[in-house]
């Protein structure tokens, strides 16, 4: 039975936390982002505290929900931050984040990435070639800097996921393996102004199974066994990257990052144990992001249209595949529910579509669900992670709001975006 605690049922009207989302969209409109604030922070102490009998640092991979109000609740909860450009790095340190806590990653990092990375003083750079670490040091070395690298390695893994959100086998651009990486690793020797302080792999997104992570570190090991020769100085750091499952449908069980922790121990003693570990210790990193945001958030949308087309019956709401695009795109599974429950409505199967231009703009088909009628309020569950933050303007549709449920009471994180802000920064010649 799916269960989103972030989202109790209280007298038949949904809730987040205390807060009524019938009175939200009713103050702020739809469509409308609604995230429960406290189940992000206990997430994120819940997540760190499973690994806490490693010496661990949870870095949230901010890319899953970068909107400010949830960057600075995990910021004030402590967390570390895995950013992927220079513009999470800006919301990170906005949000008030220890730019020691701070790591980045990104398979194609710019100049303008770097450069804002080194003058924060980040942590480490996760890198993902050996043209990138030389380029790390080039501008290092511009700055008089010193930078702290990771080599991701990319350990030929099936992570069991969907193949868009897979990345850890050798046919995706993720990564080095094999004789490429080893050519990083020697290539440091003539990099005066970055050190290599460890490797890094992250498999993919939504993997139930925690022997992957096994086999992805075991072949890590591996490899660093194999070329441990060649280090120039022992390593302090190994980051198992993100990607812990998230169940959105029934069938899909929660995994808990538990059992993540207690898998990868026996693996994580033998790095411990191993020549090339600093003697001041080893640290393990890892990179949730739908772990702690996924279903703390909803997408509130109102039904626009209750529309019959031959066979097909079309609940059409005022949000589309601009504000939430994971259907399309991936074809996942959102849990769709009514805001007021309806007593003696029956039920109803519906394909929810968007008004957006595109046959894609759908968030299920032949879903069977409460009966719904034109006005009411739905939500869609899961939300929380890869939502807002996929969002875009497609057919000129403003940026949903979003709001944050927070202590006991709620505020806007984010007004909805105006046409005026739409076309501010265009010109007509
Ligand atoms: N670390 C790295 C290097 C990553 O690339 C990612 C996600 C993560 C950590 C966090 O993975 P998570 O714990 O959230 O699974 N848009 C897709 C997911 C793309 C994930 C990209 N990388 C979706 O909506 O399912």
């Amino acid at each position: 039975m799916l269960h989103f605690p972030a989202f109790p049922r209280i007298g038949g009207v949904l809730h987040c936390g205390a807060s009524s989302v019938e009175d939200i969209a009713r103050e702020v409109g739809t469509p409308l982002y609604i995230y429960n604030i406290d189940s992000i922070v206990g997430r994120l102490r819940q997540y760190t505290g499973a690994f806490e009998t490693l010496p661990h640092t949870t870095c949230y991979a901010v890319k899953a929900n970068s909107t400010g109000a949830v960057l600075h609740a995990l910021a004030r909860a402590g967390a570390g931050f895995d950013v992927n450009s220079r513009g999470e790095l800006f919301r990170a340190l906005r949000a008030g984040a220890d730019p020691l806590r701070i790591t980045m990653t990104g398979v194609a990092k710019t100049d303008a990435d770097i450069d804002d990375a080194l003058a924060a003083g980040i942590l480490y750079f996760n890198a993902e070639s050996a043209e990138e670490c030389a380029r790390i040091d080039a501008l290092a070395a511009r700055q008089n800097l010193h930078a702290s690298v990771l080599l991701r390695i990319n350990p030929d893994v099936d992570a069991h996921t969907h193949p868009y959100i897979a990345t850890g086998l050798a046919e995706h651009k993720f990564g080095l393996s094999g004789n490429d990486a080893l050519e990083a690793v020697k290539q440091f020797r003539g990099l005066p102004h970055v050190s290599l302080d460890g490797f890094g792999m992250h498999l993919g997104s939504q993997i139930f199974d925690p022997a992957v992570f096994v086999e992805g570190l075991d072949r890590m090991l591996d490899f660093i066994d194999s070329i441990a020769a060649e280090l120039s100085a022992p390593l302090r750091v190994l980051n198992i990257g993100g990607g812990i499952g998230v169940p959105y449908a029934e069938d899909e069980t929660a995994v808990a990052p538990a059992d993540v922790a207690r898998a990868i121990a026996a693996s994580f003693e033998r790095a411990r144990r191993s020549s090339w570990a600093h003697h001041d210790g080893l640290r393990l990193v890892s990179e949730p992001g739908r772990y702690i945001v996924a279903n703390e958030g909803i997408l509130v949308a109102r039904v626009e249209y209750i529309k019959r087309s031959g066979e097909r019956n079309f609940l059409l709401l005022d949000a589309g595949m601009n504000d939430l695009i994971r259907p399309a795109l991936y074809e996942a599974y959102h849990h769709v529910v009514l805001v007021i429950e309806r007593h003696g409505g029956g039920e109803a199967t519906y394909d929810i579509a968007g008004p957006v231009c595109e046959s894609g703009d759908t968030f299920a088909l032949a879903r069977r669900m409460a009966a719904v009628k034109a006005g009411d309020l739905v939500a869609i569950h899961s939300a929380g992670a890869y939502g807002a933050a996929m969002s875009s303007i497609y057919n000129s549709r403003p940026f949903a709001a979003e709001v944050a449920v927070q202590d006991g009471s709620w505020f806007v994180a984010r007004r909805r975006q105006t046409l005026d802000q739409i076309i501010e920064n265009e010109t007509t010649g």
